[in-house]
């Protein structure tokens, strides 16, 4: 089904400097938005990005009842778009839109919303290695109602961003000793606003100690590892790779599932299971702790030079690591398609954009 599109009059375009880009805060020119009312999803549009106007009760502002997605896209040097998981991130939201109470949208709705706005604005996807269109779909509820209870109407919305390379340093990480993410019957495999406002303040008082990020850790003993800002963790110990198992608590990443998949492929053994930071400092102790780095749509593969449990500091030198510079290259080629996609991951996008004259 095609969608309506209304383009901008003017596209902001020529004056975007592709080699200077922070991320988030440059938004490319159009958005899609569709609303939910009377129990049903209503034909979706694109449209010039714009404001909304928000009602002084609207239900997301006080009660939070709103979910979001990030994806990218890259282009290819046959000025195709590419697209990568994209199945993964409907079933992702998805669960989100349950775990909230809010309504499921069709693969069919999403990808087709995606993929017309990607090609529309393919424009926007800067060229340069590294560099991608950044994708953020997201749901709120719009009822105007103080009370905490569902809302009854939703807007989806979906709007993109050109981000630079993300050449970010390694980071220091301060496991957790006080505040916790999640728990076990939370919403922590949700990607739900009110998980990322919890951790702003436990985030300020790491930065304050020095530490670029929270290592998030169970809610009871403050002994198993969750996972970081926002990025999925993994341990390789003695040539092995630990990650900490999804048990509810954990954003399933689709940068986890992936590395996954690529280590196991290589022959290295993978250990999804509850993991202590007493097996981690037993790992240290023994040299048997090679690299630890952590995996997320933003920064890819993201090293860790450093992690603070308590006292006890473990140092890492990330230039002695083997298999995160491999994951980080391996997924950033799949991603520009430089390399040959054996798992069926990129999806190119071919005009689907039909833009009236
Ligand atoms: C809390 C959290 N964990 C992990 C991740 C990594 O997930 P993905 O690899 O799907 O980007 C993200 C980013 O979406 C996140 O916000």
């Amino acid at each position: 089904m095609s969608i309506s599109i209304q383009q901008v009059q003017h596209s902001r375009l020529s004056g975007i400097d592709f080699n200077n880009l922070p991320f988030g805060k440059i938004c490319s020119d159009h958005m899609f938005v569709m609303d939910y009312v009377d129990g049903a999803w209503q034909e979706g549009k694109i449209v010039p990005l714009s404001n909304f106007s928000i009602h002084p009760a609207n239900l997301t502002l006080h009660y939070g009842q709103s979910i979001f997605e990030g994806m990218k896209a890259s282009i290819h040097n046959d000025g195709t778009p590419l697209l990568f998981r994209l199945d993964k991130h409907v079933e992702r939201i998805n669960a989100s839109a349950d775990r909230m109470c809010m309504p499921q949208i069709s693969s069919e709705t999403f990808c087709n919303a995606i993929e017309t706005l990607v090609d529309l604005d393919k424009g926007w996807i800067p060229p340069t290695d590294g560099s991608a269109l950044y994708i953020r779909p997201y749901m709120f509820a719009t009822d105007e109602f103080i009370g905490v209870r569902p809302s009854e109407t939703y807007k989806f919305v979906i709007f993109t961003c050109p981000v630079g390379p993300y050449y970010a340093a390694p980071v220091s990480l301060l496991a957790a000793e006080k505040y916790v993410r999640a728990c076990d019957g939370g919403v922590g495999e949700a990607k739900t606003a009110g998980n990322y406002a919890a951790s702003l303040y436990p985030a300020k008082e790491a930065k304050e100690k020095g530490y670029d990020q929270v290592m998030w850790m169970d809610p009871v003993e403050f002994k198993y590892i969750q996972e970081v800002g926002t990025m999925n963790i993994f341990f390789i110990m003695d040539g092995k790779a630990y990650t900490p198992d999804l048990n509810g608590a954990i954003l399933k990443g689709i940068t986890r599932d992936s590395v996954i998949t690529i280590l196991k492929e290589k022959g290295v053994e993978i250990v999804e299971a509850p993991l202590s930071k007493d097996q981690v400092l037993a790992a240290h102790r023994e040299g048997k702790l090679q690299e630890v780095f952590g995996t997320g749509t933003a920064a890819v593969v993201s090293y860790v030079n450093k992690i603070a449990f308590g006292e006890t500091i473990i140092d890492l030198d990330p230039d002695n690591y083997i298999l995160g510079p491999y994951l980080k290259n391996y997924i950033a080629d799949l991603r520009s398609g430089d390399r040959e996609d054996n798992h069926g991951w990129v999806q190119r996008v071919l005009d689907k954009a039909t833009v009236p004259v």
